[in-house]
């Protein structure tokens, strides 16, 4: 049966906070948000951190019902100051330290910003929630990843919602640790709060270090393309777009104390996703310096702690919301070449001092 919480014949327009909108998947968010409901209120609190990055934002940027404020989550003054100025009835909050690999060079910034930084927002929604126009409507969705659950063997079944947590790095240690408050704010507090834990996107606006964007631009530069390990870890894999639907029924129609799981349905050895990466680009790319791509493909070092598979059941956002993928990989992946193929002036000002100072300290040391 399809859960129908919170659904009213009229639409509500909402008026949401998004916080880390300028990352990777919150802008792609923001464009599908403003797109899709172009009379709501948007607000962007943003850190802008060296995955930050304004110019995802420039399709809505000066629109009236847009703003972007360069801020941190740990601030609590801001905090109470948007959410009350801009009477915020939904919390969309995407603001993290993402990157696995960057949590074993610095662990600190993860607790920072995902433990301290949730608490401080739930903290100041909390407040907010007092007052009587914000009362009938909201929501606080925390965007969260299937990395909490763990690794799984190859023939355990995919992760649901009711698989007890086992984070193995810093990452999802610290994701698992601010799931953890979310939940009890809202059993302590009766705070609307919904939980979303998603397996791995991809998609245009990714930052470079991550790996599909990693692989693209270094065969375009003519890079090694460095696989950890010997490739046979698996992901799966689901297309930006289909999760920021998925985040839409989940703010429309989600039961506040739930959680959702989201998923693709696509497990990959990493070593195929790069194979076929390869064969994308030797095929959509005209100025490739090595070709074919394979060529460039270097086992290296494996990442530390490194969990073995991830796979995710999403039944019940399937049946409960009534959401499903409506892209698929192959699809999700010649477009997302295409876009860093068409892009190289959004990439190539990320590939900085501090980008190649963080790749030696990954591939090098
Ligand atoms: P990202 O690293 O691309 O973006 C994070 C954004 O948060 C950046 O714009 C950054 O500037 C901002 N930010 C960081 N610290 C901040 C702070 N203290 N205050 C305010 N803003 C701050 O990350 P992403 O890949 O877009 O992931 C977004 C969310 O989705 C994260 O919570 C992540 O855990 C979750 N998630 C990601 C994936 C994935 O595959 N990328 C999968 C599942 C869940
Ligand atoms: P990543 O995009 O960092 O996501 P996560 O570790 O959060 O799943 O990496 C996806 C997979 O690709 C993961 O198994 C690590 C692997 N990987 C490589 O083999 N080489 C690389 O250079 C990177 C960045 C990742």
């Amino acid at each position: 049966m399809i859960d129908s919480w919170n659904e009213k014949a009229v639409r509500v327009h909402r008026r949401l906070l998004v916080t880390g909108g300028a990352g990777f998947i919150g802008s792609n968010f923001v464009l599908y948000w403003c797109d899709t409901y172009p009379d709501d209120r948007v607000v962007v609190l943003d850190a802008l951190t060296y995955a930050g990055n304004r110019r995802n934002l420039a399709d809505v940027e000066g629109r009236e019902n847009f703003r972007f404020v360069e801020g941190d989550i740990c601030d609590r003054t801001l905090l109470d100051k948007l959410l009350q100025e801009e009477n915020i009835d939904t919390v969309a909050h995407f603001a993290a330290e993402s990157h696995v690999d960057r949590s074993i060079l610095g662990p600190g910034a993860f607790v920072q910003t995902n433990v301290v930084g949730t608490f401080t927002l739930l903290e100041a929604f909390r407040q907010h929630w007092k007052t009587p126009l914000s009362k009938q409507e909201g929501i606080f969705l925390h965007v969260s990843t299937d990395e909490v659950y763990g690794s799984l063997g190859p023939n355990d079944p995919a992760f649901t919602e009711t698989t007890p947590y086992a984070p193995n790095s810093p990452y999802s240690a610290s994701k698992a640790g601010s799931d953890h408050l979310v939940r009890a704010y809202y059993h302590t507090y009766g705070l609307p709060t919904i939980i979303t834990n998603c397996s791995n996107n991809y998609g245009p606006y990714q930052f470079p270090e991550k790996l599909i964007p990693l692989m693209c631009i270094n065969a375009l530069i003519g890079k090694n393309l460095p696989v950890y390990g010997d490739g046979q870890n698996v992901r799966d894999w689901l297309y930006v777009i289909d999760h920021c639907r998925a985040l839409d029924v989940v703010i429309h129609r989600g039961k506040p104390g739930e959680t959702y799981n989201v998923g693709g349905n696509n497990e990959v050895k990493n070593i195929d996703l790069v194979q076929t990466l390869c064969e994308l680009m030797d095929k959509l790319a005209t100025d490739l310096p090595v070709r074919p791509c394979s060529n460039l493909i270097t086992f290296v070092k494996d990442r530390q702690g490194h969990d073995r598979r991830y796979a995710i059941n999403s039944n019940k956002l399937k049946t409960k919301l009534d959401w499903s993928p409506s892209v698929t990989v192959e699809e999700g992946l010649r477009l997302t070449v295409e876009w860093y193929l068409n892009n190289r002036d959004w990439w190539e000002p990320l590939l900085s001092e501090e980008y190649q100072t963080y790749y030696r300290q990954v591939y090098v040391s």
